[in-house]
């Protein structure tokens, strides 16, 4: 064979397989700026949509009066909620089984809300006919702050559901109550807090944030009235799921459906719900017959599609006088804004929060979440985790410091001390998950040592007094966070999204000259899946990373999958790859017997081929046996070389890490630098160390804009602050620390090749470390908690309000 006089190594090296740091391959595209997103898609006669939105908060609409906007010349069509109704289409079915309004009927409930579709020849023409739809408002008292929601005579915002006893999560006490939902032991954790020589309470709030995609969200409808079918493009996290809902809503028989999600700029979590602007396109569509493109701009985007977070935490923890903590309380109050849009599994209201109870061994624990209705824009999604596990991290991460503090104890002690063994794997936690595996004493000893600890708190203790004398006018924090994630959506006995079990696949077909197709039910948005699957696959079947091409994204052509979000890709999709890969294998084994005139037991596998065991002379390498897969096969088997698989996971997968960052505080200005961020990583099987250095970096950033400056917030009229990038702080190279990364390897024991998910992990230890540094440089001061972002603004109050500072 060609490759027979290279070594093993050689071999391996050309096989570019699991653990090989090899390039992305979709970057040729996109530094060349070749890449295709939905904007980049134009087919002939399309036209374009653009949104009359609110200008209120809270207000009752009167009348709408699109006569001058339909005047304008190009302008083809005006829908409103009116148009929408006889279809039914004027509400939507969201994700958390409430309904959203997709062009508002009667009352606004967020400002920006979508009011009314404009469409026309082009996007500008569409954007000022908009301007010219006359809406005439009464404005409603609003509410903004998620406290007030649920008062006695709270005005009711929902009168879409007014008097609605019972929600799609159970009973609702108020007109603006969405959920309570609950978990763990009450009475138990009820008790330990009662008995806790040490107790600590804490009212931790997670602002309001956006994923903020540098691409925004988009869609193409195109309906072929002849043949009755729909083509969609759209950025979309989970083109299959797309596809369900919208032959559900349509009417449209799904075969007629074809979904395509292009080249992505960044989801985060922005691009798995569906948002008024595709339902307005399809329709449009439909009604004029040509293709309606729909583009948000970027103030559309900040204020209108999927907000995260949101979450008011109210921790407690019980711990002895030495640290060993005894049990967790948590209630949370959940704003929701005006629809229950948040995306998560059916049964999980509040998606994975009950994580909490983190990385460490806590005997007894609590968790209630109350979810509620207030005049913002909708959402809810996983920016960048995996359904609330953030939220939960952070609440957990801030809590181990408050209680470090109370106990007058190092947090990296106490965390050391109150670590889930390793022995303990698999784990089960009183929130009910079992962790699959870990080791967090070594990780977190192997971070201690690299930043050298000890080093950093006695650096600390002297600044301190350097401060204390008059000496500096810095501060020194010290974050430590450690976080256990949980990702991998799921195994179908807990999780579906609209009733679709979450599994998900992978098909490959094997070519004739050895090259193979393979497509998957997921979707990169970035996290250059065609690079790593092929990896998984040629590990398993033998043939180069280079010759296995990988598409996602066609409902019409790839196996159904539920898509990608929660770092669910390699758990999931991941697994089916490298399973469909064994069916390869399997199958080309008896092929290789055929042609090497021995049993199949006889044989066994090296890199990229089969040997005759005892005789290594005799051997057939795969690209030998997929030409034979199409012309010498053995007697009665099926010609080709394809499979296809789909994997509904045992289980989650649990990575984790441990995170340290040094900030230094100018207390006369409030500025925080960060001097040093180190973070360790541990996701099991590593398919390729430089595609998790890019997702570690990418999610430390988020992380780090998350904790520092970013926010959605209202004034009390409910006017969205922070609706653009002058406001909303996205960083850039500027701003951006230095990252260093480390890592462990601590395999899943359930995965086919033991990976465990990494993208999200970085926003999920990162946000706590930064926060905990920057109170932390406070803590010696008495102070217990500051409120998130850390913008120089907040912590120049702080420092002002101790006296530091005039
Ligand atoms: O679902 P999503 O793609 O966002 O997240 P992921 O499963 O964490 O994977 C992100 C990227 O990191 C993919 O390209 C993976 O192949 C890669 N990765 C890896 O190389 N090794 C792991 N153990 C986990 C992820």
């Amino acid at each position: 064979s060609d490759a027979a006089t290279m070594t093993l190594e050689e071999r391996e090296a050309t096989l570019g397989g699991v653990g090989t740091a090899r390039k992305r391959k979709e970057d040729v595209r996109f530094i060349q700026g070749a890449g295709n997103y939905v904007d980049d898609v134009k087919l002939p006669g399309m036209v374009f949509g653009d949104f009359v939105r609110s200008p209120y908060a809270h207000a009752r609409i009167k009348s709408i009066n699109a006569e001058a906007a339909l005047a304008v010349p190009g302008v083809k069509a005006v829908l409103t909620a009116a148009d929408l109704k006889p279809l039914n289409l004027h509400y939507m079915p969201t994700l958390a089984g409430d309904v959203q309004a997709v062009l508002a009927e009667e009352k606004v409930l967020f400002q920006n809300q979508e009011v009314a579709f404009v469409i026309a020849e082009d996007r500008y023409i569409a954007s000022d006919a908009a301007e010219l739809v006359e809406v005439d408002y009464e404005e409603l008292p609003p509410i903004v702050d998620a406290f007030k929601a649920m008062d006695e005579g709270a005005i009711c915002l929902r009168e879409d559901i007014q008097g609605k006893t019972e929600g799609a999560h159970g009973a609702r006490r108020h007109d603006n109550h969405i959920f309570t939902w609950e978990i763990g032991d009450k009475e138990g954790a009820d008790k330990a807090l009662a008995d806790g020589e040490v107790t600590v309470k804490e009212l931790v709030t997670y602002q309001r944030v956006h994923p903020s995609p540098l691409e925004t969200c988009a869609s193409i409808a195109s309906m072929d009235k002849i043949k009755g079918e729909l083509t969609l493009y759209g950025t979309f996290q989970a083109p299959h799921v797309v596809r369900t809902v919208a032959s559900l809503l349509s009417g449209i028989p799904e075969h007629k459906i074809r979904v395509i999600a292009p080249d992505i700029g960044g989801g985060f979590g922005n691009k798995v719900g569906v948002y008024p602007g595709y339902v307005c396109s399809i329709v449009a569509s439909i009604v004029l017959g040509v293709p309606v493109k729909w583009v948000e701009d970027r103030i559309e985007n900040l204020s209108s599609t999927a907000f995260a977070r949101d979450y008011h935490m109210t921790g407690e923890l019980a711990a002895t006088k030495d640290g060993k903590i005894t049990g967790l309380k948590c209630h949370v109050l959940a704003d929701h804004g005006a629809f229950d849009a948040c995306a998560d599994p059916t049964k999980w209201p509040a998606g994975f929060f009950n994580i909490c109870t983190g990385s460490y061994d806590i005997p007894v624990a609590h968790v209630s979440v109350d979810g509620v209705y207030t005049n913002k824009a909708p959402g809810g999604v996983a920016y960048r985790c995996s359904f609330r596990v953030t939220e939960a991290a952070y609440m957990i991460e801030r809590m181990m410091d408050v209680l470090a503090q109370k106990l007058e104890m190092d947090p990296a002690e106490l965390r050391l001390k109150n670590f889930v063994q390793p022995a303990q794997f698999p784990y089960n936690s009183a929130l009910g998950w079992e962790y699959d595996s870990g080791d967090y004493p070594t990780a977190m000893n192997q971070m201690m040592q690299a930043v050298d600890y000890a080093g950093l708190r006695r650096e600390q203790a002297e600044q301190r007094e350097k401060v204390a004398r008059g000496d500096s006018r810095t501060l020194m924090g010290i974050g430590v966070s450690f976080f256990t994630e949980i990702v991998g959506a799921g195994p179908s006995r807990n999780c579906d999204i609209l009733g679709v079990a979450m599994f998900d696949s992978c098909e490959i077909r094997v070519h004739p000259t050895g090259s193979a197709i393979a497509r998957l039910g997921t979707k990169s948005q970035g996290q250059a899946h065609e690079t790593t699957y092929a990896q998984i696959l040629a590990t398993e079947i033998g043939i180069p990373s280079e010759d296995i091409g990988i598409e996602e994204g066609d409902t019409d052509t790839a196996p159904y999958g539920l898509g990608t979000y929660g770092s669910r890709s390699t758990p999931v999709a991941g697994a089916a790859a490298a399973r469909v890969g064994r069916k390869i294998r399997a199958k080309a084994q008896k092929i290789a017997a055929h042609l090497l005139e021995v049993a199949e037991g006889d044989l066994e596998w090296e890199i990229d081929r089969f040997k005759v065991k005892g005789l290594p002379e005799k051997e057939a390498t795969m690209k030998e046996i997929a030409w034979a897969a199409y012309n010498n096969l053995p007697e009665g088997m099926e010609p080709g070389l394809e499979a296809v698989d789909y994997y509904d996971p045992p289980n989650m997968t649990y990575p984790f890490g441990a995170y340290l960052c040094v900030a230094d505080i100018d207390v006369d200005t409030g500025e925080t630098s960060i001097r040093r961020f180190y973070a360790l990583d541990d996701c099991g099987t590593r398919i390729n160390p430089m595609v998790i250095e890019g997702q570690v970096h990418g999610g430390l950033t988020e992380a780090f804009g998350i904790a520092m400056g970013q926010e959605i917030a209202y004034d009390e009229l409910g006017n969205v602050q922070g609706a653009s990038l002058m406001d909303y702080f996205l960083p850039t190279a500027v701003e951006t620390p230095v990252w260093e990364t480390d890592f462990t390897v601590t395999p899943s024991p359930h995965h086919p090749i033991g990976a465990k998910g990494v993208g999200e992990s970085p926003n999920v230890g990162g946000v706590p470390a930064f926060s905990n540094a920057v109170i932390d440089a406070f803590s010696h001061l008495g102070v217990k908690h500051m409120p998130m972002p850390h913008t120089a603004w907040r912590v120049w109050q702080q420092c002002h309000e101790l006296g530091l500072t005039k």
